[in-house]
């Protein structure tokens, strides 16, 4: 036991016990529509109008810093997930390398990553709904369909799409999947389509100046400005990968299905941010898209397209709902893995007979979603996310790293290439995102952690089984 807390053997982690253990349900092509219906979602829907308000035309470049890095992470996770083939991603990974107090602070991190990010989610969802009403010429109550910070009171969309999702995920993973697969080929269609309609109004003179703000986040106009807090943001688009990870327990052959689900799913969609972003800010002034809450409708209906911009909104009501159920169902596991260990109460562990699913932890997820996304703002939300993330990534950054070291002659199913480099890359580049996000982030971040290590003290370290057993 390091002063880091005990050490989780990797065969130990590889083979929870069978009571347990999670039904493996899912093969590849499911796990590639899981990794892209997390992947493509707000971020790119939505946040492409927060970026392009951060960078001006640059926030292409940002995609592309944050797509790298993020590829980076996602062949790391794909090596350790393959080795540890259990629920529970960087957590478990950390738990099996560094420890469990890492692990919980790791833990602690994804719970806030995944609930913000089904809240962040739901506040985008939102936006797309509250745009295509309005574009109808119907006006509801503004007080009912925004939070405070942009002058309404609540927003119940939001609300309503998150519980519905969170009763969709009590009912039974496998059913969600398959629905999941339907919902991932709409929005696909619907960002296609986006592109071949704005792709005509292209124009160069709209990429300059290309970085207005600059190269670094520095503070301009209220707001952290610059391409790499454009990046720290639009992060937010890339991360749903490790969901596949999550859920590698639930893979009928992991080594062959996790690999071809993780690195498939990223490299899907970072091509199509990269042309979406670049079609965007081709087509209209980066300032008019700047804080647009449906940038993408926007664009087609400034450019004449109204009955397409219906279309593509119109889809993402239909489809941005597959990213909260993925990360929902991701956040679910999160929880269950963690009370399996002892660290969070034994109740939320429990997998219903029925559905095979941990309802209860479902259900407490789905409040806590639904309360967040009710009353904040999405860039907010996404930051906050995003701070999580990027720990988590680092994790497993290192732990890949440490893991080649420590134990090389494990079997590895996937080898990441040039690992050294690679797990740096990963692991400075998402400092380097961290602390490019907005100063008031951080201090929550924080926040968050303090909070979470007293839990884990007045509680998890205690209970811990591992702790136990030694
Ligand atoms: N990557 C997911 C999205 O952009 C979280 O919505």
């Amino acid at each position: 036991m390091s002063f880091l807390g005990p050490v989780k053997p990797i065969e130990r982690s590889a083979d929870p016990d069978a009571a347990h253990r999670l039904k493996p349900t899912l093969s590849w092509p499911h796990l590639i529509a899981l990794g892209v219906g997390a992947i493509v979602g707000t971020g790119i829907y939505t946040l492409t109008g927060v970026g392009a308000d951060r960078a001006g035309p640059a926030v292409i470049l940002a995609f592309a810093i944050a797509g790298a890095v993020c590829a980076c992470a996602a062949l790391a996770y794909a090596e350790l997930a393959t080795m540890i083939p259990t629920a529970g991603s960087a957590y478990t990974y950390t738990y099996s390398v560094m420890g469990e107090t890492l692990a919980w602070v790791v833990g602690w991190s994804l719970i806030l990553e995944y609930t913000l990010a089904c809240s962040g989610v739901a506040v985008g969802w939102s936006g797309y709904l509250v745009g295509l009403i309005e574009s109808a010429d119907v006006h509801l109550p503004h007080w009912l369909l925004v939070g405070p910070h942009d002058g309404g009171i609540i927003n119940l969309p939001a609300v309503l799409v998150s519980m519905i999702i969170a009763a969709m995920l009590m009912a039974g993973t496998r059913e969600s999947a398959t629905l999941n697969i339907v919902l991932v080929i709409i929005k696909l269609v619907a960002l296609a389509v986006f592109v071949i309609f704005a792709a005509p109004a292209f124009d160069p003179a709209h990429l300059h100046p290309f970085m207005p703000y600059g190269f670094g986040g520095s503070m301009q106009g209220g707001e952290k400005r610059g391409v790499m807090a454009a990046a720290a943001i639009v992060f937010f688009a890339f991360y749903g990968f490790d969901a596949v990870a999550t859920s590698a327990e639930e893979a009928r052959n992991p080594g062959r299905d996790l690999k071809i689900g993780i690195i498939g799913s990223m490299a899907v969609s970072t091509t199509i941010y990269i042309l979406v972003a670049l079609t965007a800010v081709g087509a209209l002034s980066y300032t008019m898209l700047a804080g647009s809450p449906e940038p993408l409708a926007l664009v087609l209906r400034l450019l004449g397209h109204p009955v397409v911009s219906w279309l593509v909104a119109g889809a993402a009501l239909v489809a941005l709902p597959s990213v909260i159920l993925v990360m929902m169902y991701g956040q679910s596991r999160i929880f269950f893995v963690m009370a399996r260990d002892g660290l969070l109460p034994g109740v939320l562990s429990k997998v219903s007979k029925r559905t095979g699913s941990p309802v209860l932890v479902t259900g407490i997820t789905g409040v806590f979603v639904s309360v967040i996304a009710a009353f904040f703002n999405v860039s907010e939300i996404a930051e906050l996310a995003n701070a999580g993330t990027l720990i988590a990534f680092i994790a497993v950054g290192l732990c890949m790293m440490i893991l080649r070291r420590r134990a090389p002659d494990i079997a590895r199913i996937f080898r990441c290439p040039a690992p050294y480099v690679v797990g740096t890359f990963a692991v400075l580049g998402c400092i380097y995102l961290l602390f490019s996000l907005p100063e008031k982030t951080l201090v929550r971040f924080l926040i968050w952690n303090l909070i979470g290590l007293a839990a884990y003290a007045a509680y998890g370290r205690s209970r811990s089984l591992l702790r136990k057993a030694a």
